[in-house]
């Protein structure tokens, strides 16, 4: 099978898995729950949980419950896109390929969906000890996905990224700002999927340092996108970093050497891959796919 067809069919079977743990649409509290589903069924690539199931492969240990931790990344990361939306952030009303959450819901529903998705992604990971022999993992898992997520990770990044807003920003403080707004949720993925597929802990901190490296690559590709993109491709808008007074690697580095980050960063992940005592050819594939992705 080719590699697009391999992706499709396996983005597919993860829109399936992820519907199985979203809220039924129902009680007095029924529009947060709409609104919860609605940012997360508008589609979007499925990154995260795909890297997540493709890391466990890569280890090889099967189990059940690495479903409900990728439905968790996916709820977690979407969260993030509501608030990122938000007139308060970045204030954009498109965002895969509809109208964002705050413009069809209002603002104070988009501020507590994103709450809501947040909060509902641990008590879905939770679930998975229903569903293991191995609740020492879950546990684990559990721990890196929260510390991804906050202070120390994807809100980290997002607090930064805000507070420069408008202000000059060093090349160093981009690429912390980028590992963590960015890289943390794809480092949560890689390792919890590792986690739960057996890997110890030197081949987990790899995956993470693997990860982090296709992070800075796909947000520095995020910011091309940006100034070269179309919405129609992209589902959002572009030109909303120049719109914001942001500072991205193209206004600090322009298109051209952008570009070649992209690529140095994604072929150093692959090749760190490659050290391990197991593959995934399809992993590794995906990894340089990203190189060259238009969405
Ligand atoms: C967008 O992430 C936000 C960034 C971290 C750059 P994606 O490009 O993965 O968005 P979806 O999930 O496909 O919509
Ligand atoms: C946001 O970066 C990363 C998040 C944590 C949501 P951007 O603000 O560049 O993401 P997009 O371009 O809106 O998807
Ligand atoms: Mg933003
Ligand atoms: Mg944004
Ligand atoms: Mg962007």
């Amino acid at each position: 099978m080719s590699f697009k067809k391999e992706l499709s069919r396996k983005v597919e079977e993860i829109e399936k898995k992820l519907r199985d743990f979203l809220p039924e649409e129902a009680g007095f509290q029924k529009t947060i729950f709409e609104a919860m589903n609605y940012s997360v069924l508008a589609g979007g690539k499925r990154l995260r949980p795909l890297l997540m199931e493709e890391s466990c492969r890569l280890f090889g240990r099967e189990g059940k419950e690495i479903g409900p931790f990728m439905a968790a990344i996916e709820m977690i990361h979407s969260s993030s896109l509501v608030h990122d939306d938000l007139p308060a952030m970045d204030a954009d009303e498109y965002r895969r390929g509809r109208k964002t959450t705050w413009v069809v819901y209002g603002e104070d529903m988009a501020i507590l969906a994103g709450d809501a998705l947040m909060i509902y992604a641990f008590e879905t990971a939770a679930k998975a000890f229903k569903e293991t022999d191995r609740p020492d993992l879950v546990g684990t898992c559990i721990g890196i996905l929260a510390e991804k997520t906050g202070v120390y990770g994807m809100i980290g990044g997002q607090t930064v990224d805000v507070e420069l807003t408008g202000k000059p920003v060093s090349e160093e403080k981009l690429d912390f700002i980028y590992r963590l707004k960015t890289g943390a949720l794809l480092e949560a993925s890689m390792m919890i999927g590792a986690a739960l597929g057996g890997a110890d802990k030197n081949q987990i901190a790899l995956m993470e340092q693997v990860a982090s490296d296709v992070g800075l690559a796909f947000q520095i590709q995020d910011d091309i996108l940006d100034v070269t993109g179309s919405r129609e491709v992209l589902g959002k808008p572009v030109g909303s970093d120049e719109k914001n007074e942001k500072t991205t690697y193209v206004t600090l580095k322009g298109l051209e050497t952008a570009g070649s980050r992209v690529e140095y960063y994604s072929r150093r992940a692959k090749d760190a891959l490659l050290s391990l005592p197991v593959r995934n050819d399809f992993l590794n594939e995906l990894i340089l796919a990203l190189i060259t992705r238009e969405k």
